[in-house]
């Protein structure tokens, strides 16, 4: 526990010191190329609380004098994210980022450093010195700055349109004030007015000095034959926020009732707006669903105002569209519980029960609750009081598998096949359960609830999980096919190392693995490869081993140091130490810790020299491992420390590793050799799992208990694994399969 302790604090390293280093130039770096003067990015920086603002996203709560988190960059589980507030460091350690606040809001948000100071003086009242945007200046904004200030604009022109205009308020400010909305939550959720004149808009926004071509890019404005029209003409305008409050896109409500034109207009896709990552209400919703460690869904604008309205603020909505992986993950980073709140006809549930399967699959707890006869959340709750609406919500929210069952029963009657369907559907949402535990719990309920045996349902989940194995190898062949059709693979994002053979996460796996005389060479390659990689971290242990770093002591950061006791009795915090390692110490402790074996007997051997050196107090070089007696290892020795200065260009292309890297950056090369090694290794278990499930299929398909059995396990195997690998790709920022 004690070398869990000190690894755990190792963390804290290197990446604060080098952090503040690199932005310490990259400050002295592009304050000379933007507007921003030195001074004021000094101000900001020194102004802003950064549990105020990692707050925005993750939950914190107080942890000695620091504060902890599930981690935004991943899908942890127990959290392992901490803001230190006194250093104004944030540190993840389950995806290794961290940094200042300017770095977390560059991650998260994917600012630019200039973005990240702007949206930090915006938040603590900072005025930066832009004086008059001149035209120059204005072009020199980033796309995606010019593109967020034009929606902003866009917002308060359709706000001004409405309250003030004429039209507006005769047509929009009525509609509004006819469905039952105060006025301060038409203000809260800055709803304006698009006047129904083909161009008012563009032309007002051209005045104001915006260009064509970013109307167009949000969708604002349409072209014909060169001039400009309003897309939203005639429309009240909801505008939709992402979780900071900047305004992204807008969604606008014909006012009329005809059938001709869609009831709503949503901005489309643009660099500001992914439709699938964003939520309605999410930034107004924040503060209350951590409060309330509860989500309420809905499905539309008004729906949210409404609750609102009515007093309950941790309610967002998706939009009308299924939900996403996106979606969940954003409630997801506050909290696990979901109450989905269905509009009353029949056709809309069935059309979001799927939605509600994604939800189980990130491992929520769902319940939702139902409104009478055609009512929607805002229709009901303009019906009844707050109190009433409120009772409502917290007494009719059904478990969301029984309340499943029990619909689909009422539908299939005793109509055998739709029963039989019905089973399996409810199976389905069952088999989409991460959580073995509760997967069991649900299993039970529902063979008592349908009268059947618990072992025939299992066999059932067992089918579709096996199904959806198979489905995603079929996929993931389609993408290799087009991969290889395309003639390309995707660019990694910038600044991304590319993980070795990135591209064969996509290669297509054989289903019929088991005889197939390719397997062998495929394991030998990938074989191969992890030698590659075992020889990359060996490389930096030999080459930068005596490198000193420096690593903080969080005296508090112990595991287990849970008890009451000792909390509170010792008064001041305690000042985090530094201790001055060497590199070599620092990988050995990540080796360990990552229980990765190394396989290849030189690496072996080269790792074995250096642990017995540094227990003994020593830091071995690239010499002394050339004057030991084991000649075996000479060549490598040779071949690792030569490979950066004469190959390093070719090796790099060759293996998609780049080994000529700074010493300064030592860390994450570290760092990212090592999850690429893990990232090897799952995939090499990932083959085993899918050849032994295969190799049962037969059996299990007969109904042969210990093969049922031994698929059971290894199903939860490669649940263990994926999660791994998903873990593995968050590291390096992007996401390997669906
Ligand atoms: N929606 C959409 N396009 C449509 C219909 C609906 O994008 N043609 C989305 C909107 O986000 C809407 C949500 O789906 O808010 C729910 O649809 P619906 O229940 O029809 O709209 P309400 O929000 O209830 O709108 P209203 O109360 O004004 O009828
Ligand atoms: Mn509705």
């Amino acid at each position: 526990m004690g070398v869990r302790a000190t690894v755990r604090t190792l963390f804290f390293v290197v990446i604060p010191i080098l952090l503040l280093a690199a932005l310490f130039l990259h400050l002295k770096f592009t304050c000379r190329k933007t507007m921003i003067p030195p001074h004021l990015v000094d101000q900001v920086i020194q102004t802003a609380v950064i549990e105020d603002v990692v707050g925005d996203y993750v939950e914190l709560k107080k942890s000695g004098s620091s504060f902890r988190g599930l981690s935004p960059f991943t899908n942890e589980k127990t959290p392992s994210f901490y803001v230190l507030p006194e250093k104004g460091i944030f540190k993840c350690f389950s995806s290794g980022k961290g940094g200042s606040v300017v770095n977390f809001l560059m991650e998260l948000e994917k600012y630019s450093f200039p973005e990240a100071i702007k949206q930090l003086a915006q938040r603590y009242g900072i005025e930066i010195e832009e004086e008059e945007v001149s035209p120059e200046q204005r072009a020199a904004l980033t796309e995606r700055e010019s593109l967020i200030a034009l929606n902003a604009w866009a917002q308060q022109w359709f706000t001004k349109q409405l309250h003030e205009s004429e039209e507006g308020q005769a047509i929009a400010l009525t509609y509004f004030q006819s469905r039952g909305f105060r006025p301060d939550i038409l203000k809260k959720f800055n709803v304006g007015y698009c006047p129904d004149q083909w161009e008012s808009m563009s032309v007002a926004a051209q005045d104001a000095g915006y260009t064509k071509e970013r109307l167009l890019a949000l969708g604002l404005s349409k072209d014909k034959d060169g001039r400009l029209w309003d897309f939203f003409k005639g429309r009240v305008m909801f505008p939709i926020r992402d979780v900071t409050g900047r305004f992204i896109a807008f969604g606008g409500r014909t006012l009329r009732n005809d059938k001709q034109s869609a009831k709503y207009f949503n901005s489309p896709e643009s660099i500001l707006y992914h439709k699938g990552d964003v939520l309605f209400g999410i930034h107004l919703a924040k503060p209350a669903i951590a409060k309330e460690d509860r989500v309420l869904l809905v499905e539309g604008y008004t729906d949210v105002m409404a609750m609102h309205q009515a007093g309950l603020e941790h309610v967002v909505s998706s939009s009308g569209t299924a939900l996403t992986d996106g979606q969940i993950k954003l409630v997801r980073r506050y909290t696990k519980n979901v109450t989905v709140l269905f509009d009353g006809d029949a056709a809309g549930i069935r059309a979001s029960l799927r939605g509600v399967d994604l939800l189980l699959a990130e491992g929520m707890n769902v319940k939702v609750v139902l409104f009478p006869d055609g009512d929607d959340p805002d229709s009901f709750s303009k019906k009844v009081s707050s109190e009433e609406l409120k009772r409502h919500i917290a007494e009719e929210a059904k478990d969301f598998v029984a309340f499943k069952m029990e619909l689909l029963s009422q539908e299939a009657g005793d109509d055998p096949v739709q029963r039989a369907e019905m089973i399996h559907s409810v199976m389905e949402s069952i088999a989409a359960i991460p959580d073995g535990i509760q997967q069991g719990v649900y299993l039970k309920l529902a063979a008592e609830d349908l009268g059947m045996p618990e072992d025939t349902l299992q066999l059932e989940i067992n089918k579709i999980q096996r199904l959806k194995l198979v489905q995603e190898q079929k996929a993931a062949k389609r993408d290799a096919f087009r991969n290889r059709q395309a003639g390309s693979q995707t660019p990694p994002p910038s600044g991304v190392q590319i993980p070795p053979n990135w591209t064969d996460e996509h290669a297509p796996i054989p289903e019929d693995r088991a005889e197939s005389p390719e397997t062998d060479a495929n394991q030998r390659m990938a074989l191969d490869h992890r030698t590659v990689l075992e020889y990359d971290l060996i490389r930096l242990l030999i080459l930068y081993g005596k490198e000193t770093l420096f690593v903080d002591i969080e005296a508090e950061e112990q595991e287990g140091s849970e008890s009451p006791v000792a909390k509170d009795a010792d008064e001041a915090p305690k000042k985090p130490e530094q201790l001055e390692v060497s590199f070599a110490e620092l990988m050995l402790h990540h080796l360990e810790e990552t229980d990765v074996p190394l396989q290849d007997v030189g690496c072996q051997k080269i790792h074995a020299f250096f642990q017995t050196a540094i227990a003994q107090g020593r830091l071995p070089s690239s010499l002394d491992l050339l004057s030991q007696p084991d000649t075996s290892i000479h060549q490598l020795v040779t071949d690792l420390t030569i490979i950066k200065d004469v190959v390093s260009e070719r090796w790099g292309e060759v293996h998609q590793i780049y080994p000529a890297r700074e010493a300064d950056q030592l860390h994450k090369a570290m760092m990212d050799s090592m999850h690429q090694l893990k990232l090897n290794v799952n995939r090499q278990e990932i083959l085993r799992v899918q050849d032994g499930l295969i190799a049962l299929s037969k059996e299990v398909d007969a109904g042969d208990e210990t093969a049922i059995q031994g698929m059971r396990e290894l199903l939860e195997k490669r649940k263990q694994l994926d999660a791994q690998k998903r873990e593995i790709a968050r590291y390096f920022g992007s996401a390997i399969l669906p």
